[in-house]
């Protein structure tokens, strides 16, 4: 078992300001999952070229840090989208990353991605699913979300394995809107308890 801990108010719209306050923090048993800053854009920048990740994502040409640094500006503007890193607490190192985005207040959705464990060293070693499990627990417990789904590629089997292991479910309903995608990319679900539906 793992504990998912809010430290602050989450997604406060500074005053005045345009950014937006990604003040949230989540606990796991190994790991800090903290909001993504300006100061990580490099490292994150060298995860998403590894090739073992950058072929795994839907856009996966390879990113300049000018296209970085424009997405993060706009990142920062947005009340719907957080990136964590992950942190070993014991070792103080960022080894990877995941987020939540397309959070909807209203209908209260959102979609989880942007995963990967970026170190080499630290694949492999129940990382991934810390951070699968903290998110999604996150989303469903701070955030009072009531599902959350994801994209994934049919051939990732390691994310898939991490995915279902989190209690993500396979929607084979599931028909991509653009057809070049129909039979490659699968659609998951994680569906919060009654109790956080408000039901009894
Ligand atoms: C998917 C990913 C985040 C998983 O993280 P991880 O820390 O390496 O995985 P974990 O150690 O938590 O393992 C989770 C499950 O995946 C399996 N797994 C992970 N890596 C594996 C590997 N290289 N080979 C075989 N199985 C693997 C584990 O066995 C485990 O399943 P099990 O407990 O049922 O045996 C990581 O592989 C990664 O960064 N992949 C590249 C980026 C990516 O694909 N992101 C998702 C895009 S949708």
């Amino acid at each position: 078992m793992h504990l998912v801990e809010a430290l602050s108010e989450v997604l406060e719209a500074t005053r005045g300001g345009m950014s937006v306050d990604h003040s949230y923090r989540v606990l796991t048993s190994r790991l800090l999952l903290r909001p993504l800053t300006e100061h990580d854009l490099e490292i994150v920048l060298r995860w998403r070229r590894h090739e073992h990740i950058r072929k795994w994502f839907q856009d996966d040409l390879t990113i300049d840090p000018k296209q970085q640094l424009t997405w993060y500006e706009r990142y920062r503007q947005r009340e719907d989208d957080m990136m964590f890193v992950a942190v070993v607490l014991d070792e103080n190192k960022p080894i990877g990353a995941g987020s939540l985005y397309r959070i909807n207040k209203l209908s209260r959705t959102a979609e989880f991605g942007r995963v990967f464990i970026g170190e080499a060293d630290a694949q492999g070693m129940g990382y991934g699913e810390e951070i699968v499990r903290g998110i999604t627990d996150f989303g469903i417990e701070m955030l009072s979300l009531r599902w959350i789904e994801l994209f994934v590629k049919i051939t990732n089997t390691n994310a898939i394995r991490t995915y279902t292991n989190c209690g993500y479910v396979h929607d084979r309903k599931y028909r991509p809107s653009n057809s070049r995608d129909l039979g490659s990319i699968v659609r998951m679900i994680r569906t919060a308890p009654p109790r956080w539906k408000g039901e009894r």
